[in-house]
Formats: structure tokens, sequence, C-alpha cells
């Protein structure tokens, strides 16, 4: 099985998680889910560096040095999903197989969530289980990277 290297991207607001808005997105913290997703990935064979960034040219300066390094990319945009032309063009310039994941179900929520401008570049997009929507997407992406 070959080692598959993996990029998490965590958008703005989200290095506030476990006391940011509790009610909408939980209690678990960053740090957990992070640590979580080192585990899953070691256990599949994957390495993941993962980033939290509050401004937009960051993240999409991330998704420029996956480039070629990178076999996939698991991202919460945060806001930025529901604004950013910049990054579904980054995703689509690195052509890097991308899972977008919410805590929160951003379908249920304003009607200004209900747009992502990364889904139409995304495998797919994992949207309301909480911590658990990034543990899911992984596995989506390896899944998908490693077909059976
Ligand atoms: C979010 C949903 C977005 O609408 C919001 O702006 C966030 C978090 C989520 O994980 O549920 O910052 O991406």
């Amino acid at each position: 099985m070959s080692q598959l290297d993996l990029l998490v991207l965590h958008g703005p607001n989200l290095n506030l998680l476990g006391r940011r808005e509790p009610g909408t997105y939980g209690h678990v913290t960053l740090a957990e889910i992070d640590q979580r997703l080192l585990t899953m990935a070691a256990q599949s064979a994957s390495t993941i560096e993962s980033f939290q960034e509050n401004s937009e040219g960051s993240l999409i300066d991330h998704i420029h040095r996956a480039l070629g390094v990178k076999h996939g990319l698991l991202i919460n945009p945060g806001a930025y999903t529901h604004t950013s032309v910049a990054i579904r063009d980054a995703i689509a310039a690195v052509e890097l197989p991308t899972v977008e994941v919410h805590l929160s179900n951003i379908h249920r929520r304003e009607p200004f969530r209900h747009h992502s401008y990364i889904a139409p570049v995304a495998i797919g997009q994992i949207s309301g289980f909480g911590a658990n929507s990034y543990f899911l997407g992984l596995q989506a992406l390896i899944d998908h990277l490693r077909p059976s």
C-alpha cells in the first residue's frame, strides 16, 4: 500500500472551536480534531499536514504549495465556503482531489450558507455531523484515493 500524503485546511474562526458558538459547533477543539485525524491517517499509512488560517490568501498559498506534493485535500473553508471564488479556483488549478467538510449542516442554516463555491470542485461534501464530519471526510478521501 503506497503512502498517501494529505493536506488538511481549516478556514477562518475555526481556531476558536470549543468556545465558539458551542450550540452550533460543539465543544471539541481544533487540536483534538487534528490529533484524531493524525491517528486515523497513521492507521491508513497516510501522512497529514494540517493548517488553520484566517485569511483567504494564506489558504490559497497552502493549496498552491500542495501541487505535485500532496495526494488529496480535506478542507473546511469556514465562511469562505460561501464567498470565495478564489479558493475554488485554487482547488481547480491544482486538481487536487478534495473533500469539503462542515461541522454544522449548512443546508439547515441561514440561506446565505446554503451555497458553496467549493462543492463543484470537490469530490463531495460532508456537512452536519460535528467533528465527525472531518473523520468521515478523511475516510472518504482515503477511499477515493485508494479504491478497493
Ligand atoms: C462551517 C459553516 C460555515 O457556514 C461557517 O461560516 C463556519 C463553519 C462549519 O464547519 O459548519 O465558519 O464551515
